[in-house]
């Protein structure tokens, strides 16, 4: 591995389920849900991220809008490839673009398998880098809340996406154990979309689920600063008209309580499975959340009276994964042990 000197067309990219961030010259340029638009006639890409996102659900028979990632997997060869070229095309790079220089560090869900990663590593390249190097999602978001991940100190991330829930304990810059589930944001929406079904008769999308999560979403029925009813629009089963429901904090906490049960499980398999002095480490210093699931309200205390252990949400739990990857970009000798190619 020939990684001695990074120049300024280097970029870190956060390769997720349901974002997308890119961070160029220390500061984040990309920040945008994992989704493309395309014509299904000429198989033409018509939009990616945000614009591709206002048409997903609203398509007529022309359009397709694609989540090339499903449970922290690509599921979508040709789409996670445009996906990648178009946002790294929204960089102004100028023609450095295809530099000698232009280098690649791309964090991928720890789950991916070798065949996926090709095909990253493959769609960085046709986009105009150099090299391309990868990093594994919890190392990225531990280095990206501050935690010096070289010590011989463990530290436990508990990294909850859209597809998938990574839970990592890290120590001398490598993965000690981890538990990898696919209940994360993506299963709550769901939970939430056949609660609304079940519970209202209403039938809401994919987006309006996601809304009435972030709205009012909770991970304990009773909270000290109850957010207000949330209004969710959506088609009435039984009348077939449109309809709004109002839904408390406390109904949304009631819905997602099983997949939320099933990350308490795998933190607990995950303490279970720890070397006794790693151990130790993680009962000092607690358990870090990151990631957009981290935002739950509650999940703190929820994980906190289950593991009787400091839980702490990172100050900016979406972006600590690309900062993580960016800090390895940025110190490439240093986080050889990280980096793969
Ligand atoms: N305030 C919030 N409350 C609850 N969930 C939230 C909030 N904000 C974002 N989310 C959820 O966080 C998830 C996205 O988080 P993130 O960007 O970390 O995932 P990702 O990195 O794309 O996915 P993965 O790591 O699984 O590949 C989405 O499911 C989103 O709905
Ligand atoms: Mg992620």
């Amino acid at each position: 591995m020939n990684i001695t000197e990074w120049f300024t067309s280097d970029i870190a990219i956060d390769l997720g389920t349901a974002n997308t961030l890119i961070i160029h010259k220390g500061k984040i340029v990309v920040e945008e849900p994992s989704i493309i638009a395309m014509n299904k006639r000429t198989n033409k890409v018509i939009a990616i991220g945000t614009k591709a996102l206002q048409m997903h659900e609203k398509t007529h028979e022309d359009i397709r809008t694609i989540r090339p990632l499903r449970d922290g997997v690509i599921a979508d060869f040709g789409a996670a490839r445009q996906m990648i070229k178009g946002l790294i095309g929204m960089l102004d790079l100028g023609n450095r673009l295809f530099s000698p220089s232009h280098r690649i560090v791309i964090c991928i869900p720890s789950g991916i398998t070798e065949v996926e990663k090709r095909a990253v590593k493959e769609s960085a390249e046709q986009a105009g880098a150099k090299e391309v190097f990868m990093i594994k999602e919890p190392i990225a978001a531990a280095l990206g809340i501050g935690i010096d991940i070289e010590q011989p100190m463990g530290s436990m991330v508990v990294d909850i996406g859209g597809g998938t829930t990574e839970i990592a304990v890290i120590a001398l810059s490598g993965i000690v154990c981890d538990q990898s589930i696919r209940t994360a944001g993506d299963i709550f929406n769901r939970d939430i979309l056949e609660y609304m079904r079940r519970q209202h008769n209403l039938l809401v999308g994919e987006r309006s689920a996601e809304a009435v999560k972030k709205g009012v979403g909770s991970a304990i029925s009773e909270l000290d600063n109850p957010p207000e009813d949330y209004e969710i629009r959506g088609r009435d089963l039984m009348t077939g008209i449109p309809k709004v429901v109002k839904v408390s904090y406390s109904e949304i906490a009631f819905a997602i309580d099983k997949s939320i049960s099933k990350i308490e499980e795998a933190v607990l398999k995950a303490l279970e499975v720890t070397p006794p002095e790693l151990a130790a480490d993680i009962y000092e210093r607690g358990i870090y959340l990151t990631g957009g699931g981290a935002l739950l309200r509650g999940l703190d205390k929820r994980l906190s009276l289950k593991t009787k252990l400091p839980i702490h949400v990172a100050d900016d739990p979406l972006r600590a994964v690309v900062r993580g990857t960016a800090i390895a970009l940025g110190s490439p000798k240093r986080y050889r042990a990280v980096l793969m190619s």
